[in-house]
């Protein structure tokens, strides 16, 4: 007796890892919105999302939006995976699409580089790949069809062209300024363009000094960390640039703890990206000096791509999403209406 239902789990685990082998399209992996082992509909259209990870209140907005429009009502099959940070788990995951015979996989790197290889392998296997958010550095171009995401570049231009204007008006244009900046995740597009276009800016005005541009992870804790290192270090700071809001909150604690203010009253100007709604209500308390938005509503333009290409019509290069920027001045018109 004992001996047959041995027998029949043999049988039956045989029977999977034979249709798993075969290619069948089974959703087999752990962190998906789909139960799993769920045979997929045919008439569904089958996506396989790699995500960076859940690292920032942005980074959470941007999966809803995905998750929201990649549903069986819209006629999709999602397939999605967390990479927690790590490019291996993103390399991982893209094979798994692959081995799943996925019809498009849609994935943000976590870094611009090391993507060729698994590219390829989905080039190969004839599975179109859209970029969201950021980019990768390939040596071919036509190893992905289209990106969707934001204007790091502009961003980070923007931020500084906002310093420039405030210390013209706040009569400090003249005087050195002492800047430091917290950085997100090395390797990124987005800390790339951000830093591009901020230095840009700070390239014109000789006052301006960068102290230091740190690697904070776009992460609370590390924010944190890194800008206390900095207070220890640093006789005077004048500006806190904070490539993104949670890292906002964790350099906010540590200046706090050292008794420094920051923002419109306060001694450090602060400047930060995202715009998520608990900093904006920080901008509005005048506790930041501007959020410089960074757009995490891609999922529509993403899916528009695939209807598009589902329909045989011609796709774009690149599709931005539209961002702007939040100041004390202008930011109550638009704090009802923020849902993340
Ligand atoms: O690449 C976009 C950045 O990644 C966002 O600014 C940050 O919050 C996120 O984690």
């Amino acid at each position: 007796m004992r001996h047959n239902r041995i027998m029949q789990c043999v049988l039956l685990l045989c029977s999977l890892l034979l249709l798993v082998g075969c290619g069948t399209r089974w959703d087999i992996h752990t962190e998906t919105t789909e139960d799993t082992l769920t045979p997929m509909d045919d008439n569904l259209i089958v996506v396989g999302v790699s995500q960076i990870g859940s690292e920032s209140v942005w980074r959470t907005a941007n999966t809803s939006s995905i998750q929201n429009v990649f549903t069986k009502e819209n006629g999709y099959f999602l397939i999605f995976d967390n990479a927690r940070q790590k490019q291996e788990n993103q390399i991982k995951a893209i094979r798994s699409f692959i081995s799943q015979q996925v019809d498009y996989i849609v994935f943000s790197p976590i870094t611009e580089d090391g993507w060729d290889t698994v590219l390829m392998e989905a080039k190969e296997a004839g599975i179109p790949v859209i970029l969201f958010d950021r980019q990768v550095k390939v040596s071919d171009r036509s190893l992905y069809t289209t990106w969707v995401g934001s204007n790091f570049e502009e961003e980070g231009r923007r931020a500084g062209l906002w310093l420039a204007e405030y210390l013209e008006q706040t009569g400090r244009s003249g005087e050195d300024i002492q800047i430091v900046v917290l950085q997100g995740t090395e390797g990124s597009t987005s800390v790339i363009g951000r830093t591009e276009g901020f230095d840009s800016v700070a390239a014109l005005h000789d006052n301006w000094k960068i102290l230091e541009q740190a690697d904070a992870e776009y992460t609370t804790a590390k924010g944190k960390e890194v800008m206390k290192d900095m207070l220890g270090r640093y006789e005077q700071i004048d500006v806190v640039v904070s490539q993104n809001d949670d890292m906002t909150f964790g350099a906010m604690e540590a200046l706090k703890e050292a008794g420094v203010s920051t923002g419109v009253d306060g001694d450090v100007i602060l400047l930060s990206f995202d715009a998520v709604k608990s900093a904006l209500k920080l901008v509005e308390d005048g506790q930041i000096n501007v959020d410089i938005e960074c757009n995490p509503n891609q999922g529509e333009s993403i899916e528009k791509v695939i209807r598009d290409m589902e329909a045989g019509e011609e796709i774009e290069s690149e599709y931005y999403v539209s961002e702007q920027i939040f100041t004390p001045e202008n930011v109550s018109d638009y704090l009802p209406d923020r849902t993340y």
